[in-house]
């Protein structure tokens, strides 16, 4: 069993070499950007087929929810196109592809949890165009797996735990949010 990671540099990216490095069953080739670029079809199909894993699992995105509204073509170039060039290059070998997505492509107006087959409807250009590769995923390559998770954290990188836990060393009370409800996920 081969698995290849795209995007080995994020939070989800390092937890998963994490595990990977402590087991011996698998082996797995983890690429940052600099060495496969997911926007790069090209690249990406090189790789693939020289490496031709049976799972190829995406951990790379733009994950800038705000600055996304400014920058929606660099969103969607890396958040659809990226993983429609991965999820082609899987199907061209039969490989699985796992695709992370997120909460946001719901509008965060129910009161209850999302399940999978709730009605998608984001509010912002990150949902948007984290939704639109969820559908490329699934068009290119019937055997995927599309997780969407929320509120990501883990030992690497910053998140909203990270966060809490600094400012609670140093603060009395913290002024945060309470009009906003999350599951927060360990990236591991
Ligand atoms: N963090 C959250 O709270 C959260 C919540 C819900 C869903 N998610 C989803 O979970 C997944 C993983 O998120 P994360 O928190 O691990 O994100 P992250 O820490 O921001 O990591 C994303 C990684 O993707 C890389 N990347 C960006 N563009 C790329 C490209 N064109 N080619 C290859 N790699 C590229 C980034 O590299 P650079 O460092 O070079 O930019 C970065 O290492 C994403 O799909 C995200 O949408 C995250």
């Amino acid at each position: 069993m081969k698995i290849l990671i795209a995007g080995k540099n994020g939070q989800v990216g390092r937890c998963l070499v994490d595990l990977l490095e402590a087991q011996t069953e698998l082996t797995f080739l983890a690429l940052g950007r600099e060495e496969l670029d997911i926007t790069d079809e090209i690249q990406v199909d090189k790789i693939v087929s020289e490496f031709q894993p049976n799972i190829i699992i995406n951990a790379a995105a733009y994950t800038a929810v705000d600055k996304a509204e400014q920058e929606c073509d660099l969103a969607n170039t890396i958040n659809r196109d990226g993983p429609c060039n991965l999820a082609h290059a899987a199907n061209k070998i039969n490989a699985v592809i796992i695709h992370i997505s997120t909460d946001y492509v719901f509008d965060g107006v129910s009161t209850e949890s999302y399940t999978e087959s709730d009605v998608t409807a984001p509010q912002g250009e990150y949902g948007r165009s984290k939704l639109a590769g969820e559908q490329a995923v699934a068009q290119a390559c019937p055997k995927h797996i599309i997780l969407r998770t929320a509120w990501v954290f883990g030992e690497h990188g910053n998140n909203f735990v990270k966060t809490m836990l600094r400012l609670a060393k140093t603060r009395e009370s913290l002024g945060v949010v309470a009009d906003q409800f999350g599951g927060p996920t360990y990236a591991g």
